[in-house]
């Protein structure tokens, strides 16, 4: 039998930082009043990356890419599947794995995206390792990558404080021995009006709303329900006991949403990873990010486990467990 097993990371965030009180000096020039107190307070975000105009996410996720292959020690022309989990794609179509494909110079094998907002790569991760344990791939990239700027209203304080830009990337290579341990992904599509972008163009005009548009309380309750079940759930089916894992890594959407789960799992701080105070909210790059900061920053030892969650859109969620 084959395994699947993480050989790489590499993440890249735009250059440009715009801390809150940046932000709440812009914002004020347009009359709407925030503050980094109440944002820092009520979501643990004190700065954000934001891409410059013009940047798409094939951009930022081509540079996280070529990080995760050098860190596998690859060469491009190894891969032979690309996921990209993004919910700004640079285009309607070709699928934004395509463009990164050819911006790594890559010829062979498949390429295509998945859209599950921020659980986007906990889906992209699973579908991959479906792949490599069925023979399909050797060398699978998976990227999650996010220019979130560009959908959201900036004269809407509850959301635009929230998010930011970036892109994560792992290889799934594999391997004799099991490294993504047991996987669920799961989605309750009636809790659409609860997060979602809903607008598109059709016969030249512009349909529906195409902002980011957020209930935020229902969000913060469904997410805090799903994400402490969906981590029991893989734990039991490892085999594994939820106070053995070594790290956590949910989804950075909200530092309370973090530390309400970590208690409710019973897991101390130090086995939390937190980016969302640096990163803010990256959609579906925010677990790759994260993920790939804990490792430089030292905290992802050789043979240790972690669990890495998404929940978003959709409404959908899931949970990945991985030995490293
Ligand atoms: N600055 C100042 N005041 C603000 C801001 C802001 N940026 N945004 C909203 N407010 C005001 C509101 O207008 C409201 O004022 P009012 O009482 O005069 O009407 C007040 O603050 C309270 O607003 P609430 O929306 O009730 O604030 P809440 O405490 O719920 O916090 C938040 C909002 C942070 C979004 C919270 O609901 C939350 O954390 N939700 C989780 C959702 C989340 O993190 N989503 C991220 C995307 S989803 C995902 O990734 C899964």
């Amino acid at each position: 039998l084959q395994y699947s097993a993480i050989t790489g990371t590499g993440s890249y965030l735009p250059p440009r930082v715009v801390s809150n009180d940046e932000l709440a000096a812009e914002l004020a020039q347009r009359d709407i009043v925030t503050s980094d107190e109440w944002i820092a307070e009520r979501t643990g975000i004190r700065q954000r990356h934001l891409a410059e105009r013009g940047v798409t996410t094939s951009t930022l996720a081509a540079e996280a890419a070529r990080r995760a292959i050098e860190d596998a020690g690859l060469q491009p022309g190894d891969i032979d599947l690309i996921i990209v989990a993004t919910s700004t794609p640079d285009f309607v179509f070709p699928s934004t794995a395509c463009l990164v494909q050819d911006k790594l110079g890559i010829k062979n094998g498949a390429a295509f995206d998945v859209q599950a907002v921020c659980s986007g790569f906990v889906y992209a991760l699973t579908t991959a390792d479906s792949f490599v344990r069925a023979g399909r791939s050797r060398h699978a990239l998976v990227i999650g990558a996010e220019v979130f700027s560009r959908i959201l209203d900036w004269n809407d304080r509850s959301t635009c404080v929230l998010f930011g830009d970036g892109a994560g990337a792992v290889v799934l290579s594999a391997s004799d021995e099991p490294g993504i341990l047991a996987a669920q992904l799961r989605a309750d599509g009636s809790q659409t009006k609860i997060l979602c972008a809903a607008g598109n163009v059709a016969y030249g005009e512009v349909v529906g709303d195409p902002f980011l548009r957020m209930d935020g309380q229902a969000v913060f309750k469904q997410a805090v329900t799903v994400l402490d079940r969906s981590a029991r759930d893989v734990c039991e089916e490892a085999g594994i006991a939820v106070g053995d894992i070594d790290l956590l890594i949910p989804h950075q959407a909200n530092l309370r949403i973090l530390n309400f789960l970590a208690r409710k799992l019973d897991l101390p701080a130090d086995k939390l990873v937190v980016t969302v105070d640096r990163h803010a909210n990256t959609s579906a790059a925010s677990v790759p990010l994260a993920l790939d900061a804990a490792r430089r920053e030292g905290r992802v030892q050789p043979g240790g486990t972690v669990l890495m969650q998404g929940v978003g859109g959709g409404f959908t969620w899931g949970s990945v467990l991985a030995r490293m």
